[in-house]
């Protein structure tokens, strides 16, 4: 039977690394990007279905899932991608490096900031020069400031990674933005990895999430996009993403990476993800639903300090003003666990996943109230 999402689910003795922080504390965890919902019946379906078997063997990348995917993608965003552009990976992470490593040593990679915190850790995973340059906000909207990454671009500068929608600023790229960039991309002879993970997770109803090498088709051979259902199910625990990589020859590159280093996708992993991308129910709808009211709820307590959100579950919140030393001590004394904003490579904010029940949500808001009045 479904579990409704304002239901709270005690996660105790599943070993979750959001909860286990805090195992013995009083505080309440609204920091790893991980949601206190349970994940819709038709994924435990499918599981189940797949655990009748007795083996979980090493596993091929099943044709239905690749199917699954390429419906998915016509279904949410009209995108008609062959069967040859996609590559299976066990993770977007996993993705973001193997990107890197297609690059020789003498080059650098532009990273704007703040940025989901392994993305900070690319250039030194792959031994290159990392470029990382700020984000600009303009009326309350994080947005990337072209014309300074031209200032900071140098010769050898060759990959720009970016997440759309961003985290942690919530931000999902307008046309024009995406244009802008990819003139920035072309001009300079540049490639372009986009990490698409929350494209599902809309929240302002006016935004849109725009694949760019869908939106700029004049850079689709410089892409390369990484998409996952994990974020959406609240199933990243059984990780698996695909990569979109027009160019034969990139993506040859690419997968040259993966030899002996990036392991398979396990079947259940398979499995799980095949169910979502097939999903046309209104499990996805009623998330946004929740979230959406979460988010209102969020604004009502920390209003102003909040920039604005189009896509994902992940408040930013500029707390500057209240002069802190350790953001994540102050917060945890008054039983919040928050991300502090340092680990995405800005200080002086915090990043506040909403994505549970009303009533977490609501203790946790009284939190952050006092929190933000001390
Ligand atoms: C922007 C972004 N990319 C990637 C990931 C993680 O992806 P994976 O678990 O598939 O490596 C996250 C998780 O929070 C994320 O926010």
């Amino acid at each position: 039977m479904a579990i409704p999402l304002d239901q709270v689910i005690n996660r105790q003795g599943t070993q979750s690394t959001k909860w286990e922080k805090y195992a013995d504390r009083d505080i309440l965890p609204f920091w790893i990007a991980d949601m206190d919902f349970a994940s819709p019946d038709f994924v435990f379906q499918a599981l189940q279905q797949r655990l009748e078997h007795p083996i979980l063997g090493y596993t091929k990348t099943p044709d239905t899932l690749t199917e699954a995917f390429q419906g998915w993608l016509a279904y949410h965003f009209n995108w008609h991608v062959p069967e040859e552009w996609i590559v299976w990976l066990p993770g977007v992470v996993p993705g973001l490096n193997m990107a890197a490593h297609t690059l020789n040593c003498d080059q650098s990679i532009m990273i704007p900031t703040p940025v989901y915190y392994p993305f900070l850790e690319i250039g030194e995973n792959s031994g290159l020069e990392q470029i990382l340059t700020p984000l600009q906000l303009i009326n309350g909207r994080w947005e990337m400031d072209i014309e300074r990454m031209g200032d900071q671009l140098t010769k050898g500068t060759k990959m720009v990674f970016i997440a759309n929608p961003q985290n942690p600023t919530g931000r999902a790229y307008t046309l024009d933005e995406l244009t802008a960039l990819a003139q920035f991309i072309e001009a300079n002879d540049l490639l372009l990895v986009s990490d698409d993970i929350h494209c599902n997770l809309i929240i302002d109803p006016d935004a849109k999430h725009l694949p760019v090498a869908l939106a700029v088709p004049e850079i689709a051979d410089r892409t390369i996009s990484l998409f996952a259902a994990t974020k959406t199910y609240n199933i990243p625990g059984l990780s698996c993403a695909a990569a979109v990589i027009p160019n034969a020859q990139l993506r040859a590159r690419f997968q040259g990476m993966e030899k002996g280093l990036v392991p398979g996708v396990g079947p259940l992993n398979h499995v799980a993800s095949q169910a979502c991308f097939n999903d046309r129910s209104d499990w996805v709808p009623n998330l946004l639903t929740q979230l959406r009211a979460n988010h209102e709820r969020l604004k009502s307590v920390a209003g102003g300090r909040m920039s604005t959100l189009d896509a994902t579950y992940l408040a930013w919140i500029d707390v500057r003003d209240l002069r802190l030393n350790d953001l994540e001590a102050h917060f945890e004394s008054h039983g919040l666990g928050i991300s502090d904003g340092k680990q995405f490579g800005l200080e002086g904010h915090i990043r506040f996943n909403f994505a549970c029940p009303k009533a977490t949500l609501d203790e946790g808001l009284a939190r952050l109230q006092e929190s933000l009045n001390d």
